[in-house]
C-alpha cells in the first residue's frame, strides 16, 4: 500500500505543458546539468515522469544517452517509508491510470511489479528533507514540481515557501504548482505565469 496518494504522470495536462513548452525551453539552455527537484515526492512517480519526460525529448532528438547525464532529477519527501517506495522503483497498476500508453510501453516493464527502465532509474535520486526545516539544496534549479504540498502548510509557511522556492530557481527555471495550489501575498509580484491554469510560472 502506498501511504501517500500520487500517479505517475497525475494530472497529465500538467505534464503536457511541460512537454510541449517547458521541457524544450530547458532542453535549448547552453547549461550543461538540468537539476530538477520533486518537493514532497511521495513514492516517487512525480520525479520518474519529469525524468521519463525529459528522456522521452532527448530521445525524439535522438539524444537520449544525453538526457542520461544531463538531467539529474532529485525527488525529496519528509516521509522515510514513501522515500523506501520510491527507490524501488516499482508500481501498482492503478499509479498508471493517467499514463499515456506510449510512455508506459516505452519506460515501464511489462509485466508486475512495473518497474521504470533502467535508463531512467539513474536519472533520479532520492533524499529525505523536510522542506519547512531545510534550506533549499543548494545549486541553481532549473524545474521545481511542487504538487500537493502545499495544502498541508498555513499561509505564511507557503510564504516562506515560495522564497525559498525562488532563491533556489535559476532565472531560466520554471516553478511548477498544478492544479490545485497557487502563489499567494509577495510571491505573486517574483513570479511571472506561464500557463495560468497548470500554474507554471518563471523567476521574474
Ligand atoms: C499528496 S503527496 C504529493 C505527491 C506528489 N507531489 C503528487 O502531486 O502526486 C504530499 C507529500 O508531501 C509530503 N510532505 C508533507 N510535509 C512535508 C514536509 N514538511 N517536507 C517534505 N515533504 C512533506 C508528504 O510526506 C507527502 O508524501
Amino acid at each position: 500500500m502506498r501511504s501517500n496518494v500520487t500517479k505517475l504522470f497525475r494530472n497529465w495536462e500538467t505534464y503536457a505543458v511541460m512537454r510541449d513548452h517547458v521541457v524544450p525551453a530547458l532542453w535549448s539552455l547552453p547549461d550543461p546539468v538540468l537539476n530538477v527537484w520533486s518537493a514532497g515526492c511521495s513514492s516517487g512517480e512525480e520525479p520518474y515522469s519529469l525524468a521519463a519526460l525529459f528522456h522521452h525529448h532527448a530521445e525524439r532528438l535522438g539524444v537520449a544517452a544525453v538526457a542520461e547525464r544531463r538531467v539529474q532529477v532529485l525527488g525529496s519527501d519528509i516521509d522515510a517509508r514513501s522515500l523506501d517506495a520510491a527507490a524501488r522503483g516499482t508500481f501498482e497498476e492503478s499509479d498508471f491510470s493517467e499514463t499515456p500508453p506510449e510512455l508506459r510501453r516505452r519506460y515501464f516493464a511489462s509485466a508486475a511489479p512495473w518497474p521504470i527502465v533502467p535508463e531512467v532509474r539513474r536519472m533520479v535520486r532520492f533524499e529525505r528533507r523536510d522542506l519547512l526545516a531545510e534550506p533549499a539544496p543548494p545549486g541553481q534549479h532549473h524545474l521545481i514540481c511542487c504538487r500537493n504540498v502545499l495544502i498541508y502548510f498555513d499561509r505564511e509557511t507557503q510564504e516562506r515557501l515560495f522564497q525559498k522556492f525562488r532563491d533556489a530557481l535559476a532565472p531560466t527555471g520554471f516553478l511548477v504548482l498544478g492544479k490545485v495550489e497557487t502563489l499567494l501575498g509577495a510571491a505573486r509580484t517574483r513570479f511571472a505565469a506561464v500557463d495560468g491554469r497548470e500554474r507554471i510560472f518563471r523567476p521574474q
